[in-house]
């Protein structure tokens, strides 16, 4: 018989539990053990699930809007998995999203990760969207060499043409430019021609206008490839840098970044990532860090996906899953 679940929201003295199985939940690791204390104080649910006075479970809900919930960060501690303790915390946070007043819930789930895809169909989750992730490393200093007027400015007009090989970037340039609330509606316009949803860093909204100046309004980067006329041809989500070692080149310290929901047509794209390998081989060179990886993730089957490879991206072997429940 399985053990009574108790769930209730997470409090300060439930984190060092967590992070007892919080922390190499994968092989790659795992984010959630240093993300509970800002869950703690941010707004949003901590849920934490107990069974015989133990934290054995948590995960977090955020509110990206006040229709949207985000489900993340879901980990039930490997000795109680199988007894129902996910579902328990996936119920909790339905509930409390409902009260709430959240009209959808939305989670990202790997493509791979058959168990949490099997209990969130149990609950009524289905999968809406599909992306593909991918990346690259930089070889050290390639990007400053390529464009060295670029190094003061954000606002990168790159002139890429035979940069790479087989593409060919517009005759007459592209500016890879931050999105000014002015110019939202026409990303959004230019974006719902191939996605339903634009984000980054693991968290996807459907895409709107007033999603993306919220998008803009809480400090994430949404980067336009303007042509000449004015016209938006592609856009990207820039995700937060974060330095990790990279444990399969002997624990170098890598700065990495995330292209988000990259779109666009070819050049647009060309444009973007060589604008964000710019950027972030100047981030690295700063810090003194000795590897930079630029990651970048695209609907499935849109253009994005085909150009990215013949950019020098591989395949990261994982499609990313959007599911959702209506509340
Ligand atoms: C995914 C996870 C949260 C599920 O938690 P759990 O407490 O074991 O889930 P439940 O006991 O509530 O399982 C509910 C249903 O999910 C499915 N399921 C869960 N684990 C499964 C497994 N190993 N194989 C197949 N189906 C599974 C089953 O349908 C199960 O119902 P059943 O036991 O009646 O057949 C847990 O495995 C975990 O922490 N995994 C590592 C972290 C992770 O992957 N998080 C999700 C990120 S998106």
């Amino acid at each position: 018989m399985n053990p009574e679940i108790i769930v209730r929201p997470g409090r300060p003295d439930d984190v060092p539990f967590l992070q007892t199985f919080t922390r190499n939940t994968f092989e790659w690791g795992d984010y959630v053990a240093d993300a509970l204390e800002d869950w703690l104080k941010e707004p949003g649910d901590l849920w934490v699930a107990e069974v015989q006075g133990k934290p054995v479970g948590v995960n977090h809900v955020r509110y990206l809007s006040s229709d949207e919930a985000w489900f993340e960060g879901i980990r039930v501690h490997p000795d109680y998995r199988r007894m129902g303790v996910g579902t328990r915390l996936t119920e909790a946070a339905i509930k409390g999203a409902r009260e709430r007043g959240a009209k959808v819930a939305r989670v990202a789930i790997d493509g791979d990760n058959y168990k949490s895809q099997a209990m969130s169909r149990s609950i009524g989750f289905v999968p809406v969207d599909e992306l593909v992730v991918f990346s690259k490393d930089l070889p050290a200093g390639s990007a400053n060499e390529r464009t060295p007027a670029a190094a003061d400015s954000l606002n990168v007009k790159t002139r890429a043409k035979g940069d790479v090989e087989g593409i060919t970037m517009d005759e007459e340039g592209i500016a890879v430019v931050d999105l000014s609330p002015s110019d939202v509606p026409l990303l959004v316009n230019e974006a719902l021609r191939t996605l339903k949803y634009g984000g980054c860093d693991y968290t996807w909204r459907r895409l709107s206008i007033g999603g993306v100046l919220t998008d803009l309004a809480d400090g994430v980067r949404v980067m336009a490839a303007k042509d000449s006329s004015g016209a938006i041809r592609g856009g990207t989500w820039y995700g937060a840098y974060f330095v990790e070692p990279d444990h399969e080149r002997g624990g170098l310290m890598t700065v990495m970044v995330e292209l988000g929901s990259i779109f666009g047509d070819e050049p647009a794209i060309m444009a973007l990532v060589h604008w964000a390998e710019i950027i972030l081989a100047e981030k690295r060179d700063k810090d003194g860090l000795p590897a930079a990886r630029l990651f970048a993730n695209c609907r499935a089957g849109t253009q994005a996906s085909s150009i990215l490879p013949r950019l020098g991206f591989s395949p990261d072997d994982r499609v990313l899953g959007i599911w959702e429940l209506e509340l």
